[in-house]
């Protein structure tokens, strides 16, 4: 056979060859595959185009002629067999069964604690309050001194502290125990008139049990002017039970000691389930512990830069652990850092 012969026979064969393997070809990607594999450039088809410069220029036209239009012919296939296969679409596995119910989404919600909190900043901001706010990580100076409460002071032990590092020796750095560091922090910034609640995350060294948490929240209270008094204290405190429970609630003050405050009170609720008369939630005595609270002690106020004896004012810090206790019938504190669903869910 001659070299021509040879040549135009392979060229026949490779497009036989070409037309069944495109006839199979089941997806776009064995295309791309088939268009690489007869045309690309280690094809045999270009392999002879090679050859051909061993050949006559006689023949170099015809088998070159050949080689052409059986390559035109094989990209239209290709081509087609393409467009073909991307526009043809399984209707059986594209059915929808528009009956078939739904996938439940999990929706999210706000932790209970958030609830809690954004409930109390509402009734607070309805009576003219303003929320402050102050830092966690925060200086002895603000946690404890201008508190009234100094370095050998007993007081400073009622609070077990988080002692963080610090180079500072004369003004260390604490998680704060309380969030009473606010009333200093927002004096500083600001003069009398006002009223503020601070609510916020606090910490103590100490371990946990069913009322106990090393981290947990409190929202002070302050209320400075010159002649805010303890009735002035009483009536926001019972306003603000009343919504919180929405319920009528009493309230009754009982003389306690804090540094901060002169005088100083421990703050009871009438019980919110029995209403004063007693049971088990109130161990029958009718009165529900609050926390502390009293009139703003005039160090304080001089500590944050006030001059002495002109501005009179009441201050609390209440937990919100135990009013959200108390308001969903919780009775384990750990619940809410548990982080365990089925107890978030149920809020
Ligand atoms: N800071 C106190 C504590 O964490 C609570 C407290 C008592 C805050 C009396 C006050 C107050 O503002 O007047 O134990």
């Amino acid at each position: 056979m001659t070299n021509e012969n040879m040549l135009k026979e392979k060229i026949v064969k490779i497009k036989q060859e070409a037309l069944t393997a495109v006839e199979k070809a089941k997806n776009v990607e064995e295309i791309l595959q088939l268009e690489i594999q007869f045309l690309g450039r280690k094809s045999d088809f270009v392999g002879i185009l090679r050859q051909l410069k061993d050949v006559s220029v006689e023949e170099k036209r015809e088998v070159g002629q050949l080689a052409n239009s059986v390559k035109v012919e094989i990209q239209t296939l290709l081509e087609e067999k393409k467009k073909s296969l991307s526009s043809s679409f399984d209707a059986q596995a594209e059915k929808i069964d528009v009956t078939i119910p739904a996938l439940k989404m999990r929706q999210g919600h706000l932790h209970p604690l958030t609830k809690i909190q954004n409930e109390i900043e509402d009734i607070f901001t309805s009576m003219g309050f303003e929320i402050a706010d102050g830092p966690e990580v925060e200086d002895e100076f603000h946690n404890f001194d201008a508190l009234n409460m100094p370095k050998d002071h007993p007081a400073r032990d009622m609070q077990d502290t988080f002692w963080l590092k610090s180079e500072n020796k004369k003004n260390r750095i604490v998680l704060r125990t309380h969030t009473s560091n606010v009333q200093i922090r927002y004096m500083e910034t600001h003069q009398p008139p006002f009223r503020i609640i601070a609510p916020g995350r606090i910490y103590r060294n100490e371990a946990s049990d069913s009322t106990h948490e090393h981290t947990f929240h409190q929202f002070e209270a302050l209320v400075v002017g010159d002649e805010i008094n303890v009735g002035n204290f009483k009536f926001v405190a019972q306003q603000f039970f009343s919504k919180f429970f929405k319920k009528e609630i009493q309230i009754r003050i009982r003389p306690s000691f804090f540094p901060f405050t002169e005088p100083s009170f421990e703050f009871d609720i009438s019980c919110t389930i029995c209403g004063g008369k007693g049971c088990s939630a109130c161990k029958n005595v009718g009165w529900l512990e609050i926390g502390g609270a009293g009139m703003v002690n005039q160090n304080v106020f001089v500590a944050s830069g006030y001059p002495r004896g002109k501005y009179q004012g009441f201050a609390w810090g209440f937990g919100l652990e135990r009013l959200a206790m108390m308001k969903y019938k919780i009775d384990d504190i750990r619940h809410f850092h548990s982080g365990d669903l089925r107890f978030i869910k149920q809020f």
